[in-house]
């Protein structure tokens, strides 16, 4: 165990050098997912001209309206850019629903308060089907659990900006906060406080990463989104907790 801690200290730091700053995180391996089996995904792009997305993140439905995903995944966006979402499909080709978001909603003072969290809302509400559905998310804070599920579409290398075709999904447990943040401690920039859950992926087949925005779910909840990790065995990912800001959620889409 410590032995193993050591290593993803170093392998951190190691890639960290690499790509500079920014964490990337995608689905490598995984088990490719069932239809309807996550109907609250999204994956999330980027307006490229009439005809062209760029798919930028995933994202959950959590309401008519809104989708769930990460702030980074917006920040320095100008204004006229435009976003979509697609729905309801395990295959990125096959069965599409587009919905255009009208509006992105990051967290207040995302860079300061570190909240890792914005709110979509899609031009029209949303219909649910057999294959698009809203997911619930909890208010209760959820300690260490086994089997909590990230599903995403992810890149298919770490060498390649190309999409994986099927939606597909990796299982871990979530670890202690002190245990996330020794592992983490090289990376001064990267702040892991209570509100975040921390997943070490279970071995074989399923080792690394999912999509940015991406939901955490467990017993059929949300618990968390997807906001950092590496694409390397043994190095937990960081989720923003749910449930620390059920509030906020709830306040943007009543008022909005
Ligand atoms: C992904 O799966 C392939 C084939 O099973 C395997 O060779 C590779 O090591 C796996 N990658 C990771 C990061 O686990
Ligand atoms: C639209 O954007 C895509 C992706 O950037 C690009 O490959 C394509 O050539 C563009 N098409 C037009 C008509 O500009
Ligand atoms: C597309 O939707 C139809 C009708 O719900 C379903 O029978 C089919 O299997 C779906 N295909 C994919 C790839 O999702
Ligand atoms: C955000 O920051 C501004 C300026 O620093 C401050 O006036 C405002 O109260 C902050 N808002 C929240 C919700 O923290
Ligand atoms: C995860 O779920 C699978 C299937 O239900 C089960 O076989 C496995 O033991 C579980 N793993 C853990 C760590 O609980
Ligand atoms: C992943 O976790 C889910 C939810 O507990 C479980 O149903 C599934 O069997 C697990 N899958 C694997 C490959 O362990």
């Amino acid at each position: 165990m410590m032995k193993n801690c050591f290593l993803a200290v170093f392998a951190v730091v190691a890639l960290a050098n690499a790509i500079g700053n920014t964490p990337t995180p995608f689905i490598i391996n995984g088990t490719q997912a069932d239809e309807g089996q996550f109907p609250s995904l999204v994956v999330i792009y980027q307006v490229a001209n009439e005809t062209h997305g760029i798919p930028i993140c995933s994202g959950s439905i959590i309401d008519d309206f809104w989708i769930l995903s990460a702030a980074h995944c917006f920040l320095d966006k100008k204004p006229e850019i435009k976003f979509f979402v697609v729905a309801g499909s395990i295959d990125s080709y096959v069965n599409e629903t587009i919905y255009d978001i009208i509006e992105v909603r990051n967290y207040p003072n995302y860079t300061k308060s570190q909240v890792d969290l914005a709110l979509l809302k899609t031009d029209r509400k949303i219909v649910e089907t057999d294959l698009v559905m809203k997911a619930d998310y909890t208010w209760k804070r959820i300690e260490i659990v086994d089997n909590c599920t990230l599903a995403g579409w992810g890149k298919k290398s770490t060498t390649s900006d190309e999409i994986s075709q099927y939606l597909r999904y990796i299982n871990g447990s979530t670890i202690p906060t002190e245990e996330c943040q020794k592992i983490w401690s090289l990376k001064p920039d990267v702040k892991i406080t209570q509100s975040k859950i921390c997943v070490q992926w279970y071995e074989g087949g399923h080792s690394a990463e999912g999509d940015s925005g991406g939901p955490l779910l467990y017993d059929g909840k949300i618990i968390g989104v997807l906001i950092g990790g590496y694409p390397l065995e043994r190095i937990p990912s960081i989720f923003e907790r749910v449930s620390s800001h059920v509030l906020w959620i709830r306040r943007t889409i009543k008022t909005a």
